[in-house]
C-alpha cells in the first residue's frame, strides 16, 4: 500500500521514503520536502489541471524514481446558502418641495470706497508741498435683477356639473314621460296618444306580465268587454308587455275567442293598442317590475301597474300589483268615478263608494261653502264633538 504523506504544519505536508506513492494529498498542499533516497525534492505545490482534478505524472514530485500520482480528486459542489434577503425597506418618498412664492430681496449693495491714487509731484504753488487731493469714487456692486414676482394664481373655479336627472317615478301629480311606442295600433310616441282622442282625455295605461299567460288573458279580456264603459268615462286603454307585436296580435285572437267577441276576418284586434316593450326599456323605466316573476332569461316580469292619466298627462291614481294577482277592473271604473268626481271639487268619496252614493265633504271646505254648493249637506256627532264628517249628495256630473 502506499504511504499517506504527514501533515507537518499549517497546510503543508511531507513524508519520508516511499516504496510506491500515491499521493492523496488535496490540491494547493505545499510539499516541504520530500526525501528520497537522501534527496531532498525542491517543495511542490500540488495544481490542479482544469478538467479532471488528475494530477499529470510531470507536475508531481517523483519520490525514488516513482512518480506520486494525485488520485482523482472530486470537488462536491458546497451547497450554496443564500442568507435570507433582508426586507426591503423604502424610505418614504420626499415631501414635494414647495417654494414659498417670496420675493427676493436684495440688501442695498455696499459702497465701495476707491481712492484714487494721488498724483506724485510738487505743486509749486507755494513752498509748502501739498499732497494731491484724494478723489473719492463711490462704485457699487451691481444689484442682481430683481426678482420676479407673480401674483398667485386664482383658484381655478369650474362650474358645477349639472345634476343627473332623477329617474323618473311614478306619483300623483308627476306628468308621464314621451317614449317611443311599438304597438298593435301602430307606432307613435306616448305624449300623442295621450292627445288623440278628444272624447277620451283621459288614460288607463297597464302592464301585465306576459302574453299567453292565464291570468293576463282574463284581465286583458276585461279590458276588452269594458271598453264602452271605459269610453263613457271619457278614457282610454293602452296596455304594454315585454313580448312582440306579433305575439300581441296572435294572443288576441285568443282574448277575443274567450270573451266571444267576433271581428271581421284580419281585424280581429283588442279595441286598444297594446305596445311592444321587447327590450323593457318602459316597464323599467316606469318602475313596472315584479322581482319575483323572473322570465326565461332570468329578467324581472313586469307587475299589473296601473296609471291613470289625467288630461294634463298628470298621474292621478296609481296601483301596482303582483304579477300573481289579477286587479279588479270594477275598481279600477269605481276609482275613475271618484277621481273625476271629486277632482278639485272640495269632495271625497267614503270607503266602499259607489257611483250615485254620499260624498264627504273635504276639510278645506267651511260648511256655509259646502251648504252653498251641495244638496243635503250633514255632520255626523261624534264623542268628540268636533264636526269633521260631512257629508252631501253626490252631484250630478
Ligand atoms: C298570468 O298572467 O297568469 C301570470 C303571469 C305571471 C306570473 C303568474 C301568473
Amino acid at each position: 500500500m502506499n504511504a499517506q504523506p504527514a501533515k507537518g504544519g499549517a497546510g503543508a505536508y511531507s513524508w519520508g521514503a516511499a516504496t510506491s506513492v500515491t499521493n492523496y494529498a488535496p490540491v494547493g498542499t505545499t510539499y516541504q520536502s520530500v526525501q528520497s533516497g537522501g534527496v531532498v525534492q525542491q517543495p511542490s505545490v500540488v495544481a490542479a489541471p482544469a478538467q479532471n482534478y488528475r494530477y499529470s505524472a510531470t507536475s508531481f514530485p517523483a519520490i525514488g524514481g516513482q512518480v506520486v500520482q494525485q488520485p482523482p480528486v472530486t470537488y462536491a459542489a458546497p451547497p450554496v446558502t443564500y442568507a435570507a434577503a433582508p426586507p426591503v425597506t423604502y424610505a418614504a418618498a420626499p415631501a414635494p418641495v414647495s417654494y414659498a412664492a417670496a420675493p427676493v430681496a436684495y440688501a442695498a449693495a455696499p459702497a465701495t470706497n476707491t481712492y484714487a491714487a494721488a498724483a506724485a509731484g510738487s505743486y509749486p504753488t507755494s513752498s509748502i508741498k501739498v499732497s494731491a487731493p484724494v478723489t473719492i469714487t463711490q462704485s457699487f456692486e451691481a444689484a442682481p435683477p430683481a426678482a420676479a414676482v407673480y401674483a398667485a394664481a386664482p383658484p381655478a373655479v369650474y362650474a358645477a356639473a349639472p345634476p343627473a336627472p332623477a329617474p323618473w317615478r311614478v306619483k300623483l301629480g308627476a306628468e308621464m314621460p314621451n317614449f317611443f311606442c311599438e304597438t298593435t295600433h301602430g307606432d307613435f310616441n306616448f305624449h300623442d296618444f295621450l292627445d288623440s282622442n278628444p272624447d277620451c282625455p283621459w288614460t288607463v295605461f297597464f302592464s301585465h306580465p306576459k302574453d299567453y299567460t292565464p291570468v293576463c288573458t282574463t284581465e286583458i279580456g276585461r279590458c276588452e268587454v269594458l271598453t264602452g264603459e271605459f269610453q263613457q268615462r271619457g278614457v282610454k286603454l293602452i296596455g304594454v308587455s315585454c313580448d312582440p307585436v306579433e305575439e300581441h296580435l296572435g294572443w288576441s285572437r285568443d282574448i277575443l275567442y274567450r270573451e266571444q267577441i267576433s271581428k271581421p276576418e284580419g281585424e280581429e284586434f283588442l279595441s286598444f293598442p297594446i305596445i311592444a316593450d321587447s327590450s323593457k326599456e318602459i316597464v323599467v323605466q316606469l318602475g313596472m317590475l315584479d322581482p319575483d316573476e323572473i322570465d326565461a332569461v332570468g329578467l324581472p316580469l313586469p307587475a299589473r301597474a296601473l296609471i291613470l292619466i289625467g288630461p294634463d298627462r298628470k298621474v292621478k291614481l296609481s296601483i301596482l300589483y303582483p304579477a300573481t294577482t289579477g286587479r279588479n277592473f270594477d275598481e279600477i271604473l269605481r276609482t275613475i268615478d271618484s277621481v273625476q268626481l271629486t277632482a278639485g271639487q272640495g269632495l271625497a268619496t267614503p270607503v266602499d263608494w259607489r257611483q250615485g252614493d254620499r260624498c264627504i265633504v273635504a276639510p278645506s271646505v267651511t260648511t256655509d261653502d259646502a251648504k252653498q254648493r251641495f244638496a243635503n249637506f250633514a255632520i255626523e256627532e261624534l264623542p268628540s264633538g268636533k264636526q269633521y264628517l260631512r257629508s252631501v249628495d253626490c252631484p250630478q256630473l
